[in-house]
């Protein structure tokens, strides 16, 4: 099974959560690919937080729509920016049009998370902008829901877990849940496509 893992990011967090999908991912035998969506904000216009993260990140790989194609399965997360996706996310996402008309986006496994710096800042409409975009390539989309109790820990976000972004890292720890959710996703995944 054929997993991307693509994220978005200004300061880091979605960062780590990728990290965590692809350190889950590869105990489940899947080969998983981690990718983050071309920034479009100019190196002049990022604070030093942003600049870290830029220099933390530097050597993974952009994300193309051929990862996409590519993947039985996308995972991705991605920070809240008013409420929705950032537009580096949404600019890769309108990149998948070719691939889109060739009908080879139909099918992908799907599944999302989100951050947001405040604990009802978006997380949920985040993660549901990204789902109705997935619906126009026929995507099944996987959400965590209730199916297991770490969620309950978390906030309850049954759309996909979030988490709220602090300096030091997340508000509560949401590791356990996104793992859960990435092994969930990879289940259905190798379900579907074997
Ligand atoms: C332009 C912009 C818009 C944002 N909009 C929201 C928002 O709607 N709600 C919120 O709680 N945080 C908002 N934030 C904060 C980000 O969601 C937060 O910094 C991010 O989730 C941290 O993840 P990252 O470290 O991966 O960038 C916004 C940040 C920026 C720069």
């Amino acid at each position: 099974m054929k997993l991307s893992v693509i994220f978005s990011s200004g300061t880091g967090h979605n960062l780590t959560i990728a990290k965590w999908v692809e350190d889950e991912a590869k105990k489940h035998d899947v080969e998983v690919r981690v990718r983050k969506v071309a920034e479009l904000a100019l190196p002049a216009e990022l604070n030093p937080g942003q600049q870290k993260y830029q220099e933390d990140s530097k050597d993974i790989p952009e994300a193309t729509p051929e990862d996409f194609v590519w993947a039985d399965a996308v995972i991705f997360s991605t920070p809240a920016r008013y409420g929705i996706m950032t537009a580096a996310m949404k600019n890769y996402l309108e990149s998948l049009v070719g691939a889109w008309s060739e009908g080879t986006t139909i099918d992908k496994v799907v599944s999302a998370f989100a951050t947001a710096q405040n604990r009802n800042g978006g997380q949920e409409m985040t993660v549901r902008s990204i789902y109705t975009s997935m619906m126009h390539h026929g995507a099944i989309i996987v959400p965590p829901g209730y199916t297991n109790e770490v969620q309950f820990a978390i906030g309850g976000n049954p759309y996909g877990v979030s988490g709220t972004a602090t300096r030091e890292g997340f508000e509560s720890d949401i590791e356990e849940a996104v793992r859960h959710q990435a092994r969930r996703t990879i289940e259905i995944a190798k379900k579907i496509h074997g």
